[in-house]
């Protein structure tokens, strides 16, 4: 900016290099229809209070309609010597409507323009995020509605533990996601409240009515205390905490779809809409979503690390370090936006469940091993007696190549004689799996009744 922008305080332009690396507009134009929003809501609170007349009040807000047109037929591109998006916005209202204009500013502050912005935008965006979730969610229930009695084998430190429910699994990423909705519901509390009016820092000389700003706008509340409503960024720091909760959850799923599309799992196949070959093995075909999902986690993360480190020393109140939280904010929405939307696809199009490859898996291997031992349980022998002595069996079968089915009654009754016929019932996998009925459980009444609690929540909106 030119000695034009400041005060007349100051005499030599900014050297260049340092005005590119003052300036947000590069990115802060992102708020543009926020700052603007926020702006007419300002101008008629000016009105309303009497600050300025009501045709001043006209003028202004016409002014920056004709601003929002322009910026959206993509005629307002504002370069570095506008430094921000609220001196672009000023200045093109003041070119368009003349010196009314340049009372826009009364009573208010870039720093309290600017948490007022930051505060719509994110806003917007976390309810298109819950929505996205919905849909993400609405996916993976679809897919868990078809298979309820597709058994998959279920790991505790990536060994072969107990089989489940192919839908228990999908559904236990439900609701991740829906406790995921839930947190971003939760801090729009403290996302929704007003710092508009808070002026520089101690508020302003004007009989500003901040209330009926704030309702303009439809924030809930005010902040009560001018120096913490300019500096307070604890909102953003809650929603990239948010942010990288969702990403952990989609970096697991990830995790699993990749392990799953290996030729060891062999688990799904994926789809050519969803996944790339190799430039070199041509019999490649490659889980890049998934991948790419993960490893966009970290810079999330990142982003939640950045704030919290940018916030930890501040002074109060308004420092230009809260520049910074733009980038990170945006990247972080942008990158969840991206990461939702293409781990929906993938999951709507891009997986397939090889259904009689998880039959085999679940058939062929020592993951009813605690039915055998609950089984005994359940005929008087002691928990962790039954325990020991199927141990044992796992052993002499391994050794022998032969799984818990194939042992022949004389077998299991010379292990003890509690055994009779109904244990090859017992062990089958459907039986495993159905057996597990308690609240929460993989048993496919279980797992009904979670679908339909899961249609309910979907049904509630
Ligand atoms: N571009 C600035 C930001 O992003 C706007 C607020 C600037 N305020 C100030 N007093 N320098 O934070």
């Amino acid at each position: 900016p030119s000695s034009q922008t400041w005060s007349q305080r100051f005499e030599t332009a900014l050297h260049p290099a340092i005005a590119l690396f003052n300036a947000s507009i590069g990115f802060d134009i992102q708020l543009i229809e926020y700052d603007l929003t926020g702006s007419e809501a300002h101008a008629k609170m000016l009105v309303k209070t009497e600050i300025i007349s009501p045709e001043e009040g006209e003028q202004i807000v016409t002014g920056l309609e004709t601003i929002r047109q322009e910026y959206r037929l993509g005629e307002f591109n504002p370069g570095v010597e506008a430094e921000d998006v609220h001196f672009a916005v000023e200045r093109r209202l003041t070119e368009l409507i003349g010196d009314v204009g340049k009372k826009l500013h009364t009573a208010r502050s870039r720093n309290d323009q600017v948490g007022t912005d930051l505060r719509l935008y994110l806003r917007a965006q976390i309810e298109a995020i819950q929505g996205q979730l919905r849909q993400y969610q609405q996916t993976l229930l679809s897919i868990a509605e078809e298979h309820v009695e597709t058994l998959i084998p279920g790991y505790t430190h990536l060994q072969r533990a107990q089989p489940l429910s192919l839908a228990h699994h999908l559904l236990a990423y439900f609701d991740m996601a829906q406790r995921d909705w839930d947190r971003l519901h939760d801090l729009q509390k403290r996302v929704n409240i007003s710092p508009l009016g808070c002026g520089a820092l101690a508020g302003t000389t004007f009989p500003i009515d901040r209330q009926y700003s704030a309702e303009l706008l439809g924030f809930e509340k005010v902040y009560g205390n001018s120096l913490d409503g300019v500096s307070d960024r604890d909102f953003a720091i809650e929603f990239a905490c948010a942010a990288s909760l969702i990403m952990v959850h989609l970096s697991r799923l990830s995790e699993e779809i990749i392990l799953w599309a290996s030729e060891e799992f062999s688990f799904v196949t994926l789809n050519d809409s969803c996944s790339t070959g190799s430039s070199i093995m041509p019999q490649k075909k490659n889980p890049d979503v998934p991948e790419l999902v993960r490893g966009k986690t970290g810079r999330v993360f990142g982003h939640l690390q950045g704030l919290l480190v940018m916030m930890k020393g501040l002074p109060l109140a308004y420092n230009k370090d809260l520049q910074e939280d733009k980038e990170a904010i945006f990247d972080t929405v942008n990158t969840v936006r991206g990461c939702v939307e293409a781990m929906t696809i993938l999951l709507t199009e891009g997986v397939n469940f090889r259904v009689p490859r998880l039959r085999q898996a679940v058939n062929e291997d020592y993951s009813n091993a605690t039915d055998v031992a609950d089984y005994l349980a359940t005929k008087g022998v002691p928990f962790r007696e039954a325990y020991n002595l199927v141990g044992k069996v796992v052993k002499t079968s391994l050794a022998a190549g032969k799984l818990l089915r194939e042992l022949t009654l004389e077998e299991w009754q010379a292990i003890h004689p509690a055994f009779e016929d109904d244990i090859y019932a017992a062990i089958a996998p459907q039986q495993v799996v159905s057996a597990r009925n308690s609240y929460g459980g993989t048993g496919f009444d279980q797992v009904h009744q979670a679908i339909a609690r899961a249609n309910q929540v979907l049904g509630e909106g």
